[in-house]
């Protein structure tokens, strides 16, 4: 049994998808649950969703103010934060020729750099408390990847990098950092992505998977409040696989 009633966890990207998942199954587990995502709307009534357990901010994770703000507001309505998720992300579809840099640092502000401005913003309370975890939502592109997503993979394995560095720097703390590559997760994102593709492709995204079926945002969210809890003490600086067994295939 997860038990994180002593915890405070803000998510990114709570508005829908995984981080929508993410935050319900740890407010489930006793935790009061902070969400914060550009889609207003969505995260307020994600928020209402929870119930009491849980408080609400509109905030971009690229814009250092918005974090800092947001941050601040939510620690003055839920107490410190214990945790953190950084699950906001966004896919890239460019060419690397035709791509502008304005392009490019759109993609990274939102796949790695909100992801530090988060940490940044959190971990002096984590510090003081003498405990946290952190949570980077990556991806299998982290390690491998498929055409036509530049330069996404780029960003995700920036993000895995990223976890580690953390976890050096913060485990004197006991603040624990960890990434969590999800594979083929029915979600808008995932929907949008096959939108790009050939009718084929999600039929072949079937094939590829041992388990023969795409995840849901409820199975990586299982493993995100694991991570997050005291059941995974001992756990720090790894990037755990949630894919189906996708990245376990060669052939
Ligand atoms: N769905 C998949 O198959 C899959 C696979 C691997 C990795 N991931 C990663 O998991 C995470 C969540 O994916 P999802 O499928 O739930 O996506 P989604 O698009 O359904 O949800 C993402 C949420 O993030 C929010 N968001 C986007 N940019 C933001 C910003 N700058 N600031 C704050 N919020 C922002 C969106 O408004 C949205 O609510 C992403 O980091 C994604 O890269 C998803």
């Amino acid at each position: 049994m997860i038990d994180l009633s002593l915890d405070v966890v803000l998510v990114t990207g709570a508005a829908r998808g995984i981080g929508a998942a993410v935050a319900e199954q740890v407010a489930a587990a006793g935790a009061r649950v902070g969400l914060l995502d550009i889609d207003a709307d969505g995260v307020r009534d994600e928020a209402s969703h929870i119930g009491p357990a849980a408080a609400w901010a509109v905030c971009d994770i690229t814009d250092e103010e918005q974090v800092a703000t947001a941050v601040s507001a939510l620690a003055d309505q839920l107490g410190p934060a214990t945790g953190l998720v950084n699950n906001a992300g966004r896919n890239a579809y460019a060419d690397p020729v035709a791509m502008t840099t304005d392009e490019w640092n759109m993609v990274f502000d939102v796949d790695l750099k909100g992801a530090w401005l988060m940490a940044r913003a959190t971990l002096p309370a984590m510090k003081a408390a003498g405990r946290g975890s952190i949570v980077n939502i990556a991806s299998m592109h982290a390690a491998l990847t498929c055409p036509n997503m530049f330069p996404y993979a780029a960003a995700k394995s920036g993000l895995v990098g990223l976890t580690r560095s953390l976890a050096l720097e913060t485990g004197p703390h006991q603040i624990r950092v960890n990434a969590v590559s999800p594979g083929y997760i029915e979600t808008a994102l995932l929907a949008e992505y096959f939108d790009h593709e050939p009718p084929a492709t999600r039929r072949q995204a079937l094939d590829k998977h041992i388990l023969g079926r795409l995840g849901t945002p409820g199975q990586v969210a299982t493993v995100v409040t694991f991570l997050l809890s005291d059941a995974a003490a001992f756990v720090t600086g790894a990037d755990w696989a949630v894919d189906g067994g996708v990245s376990a295939r060669f052939a």
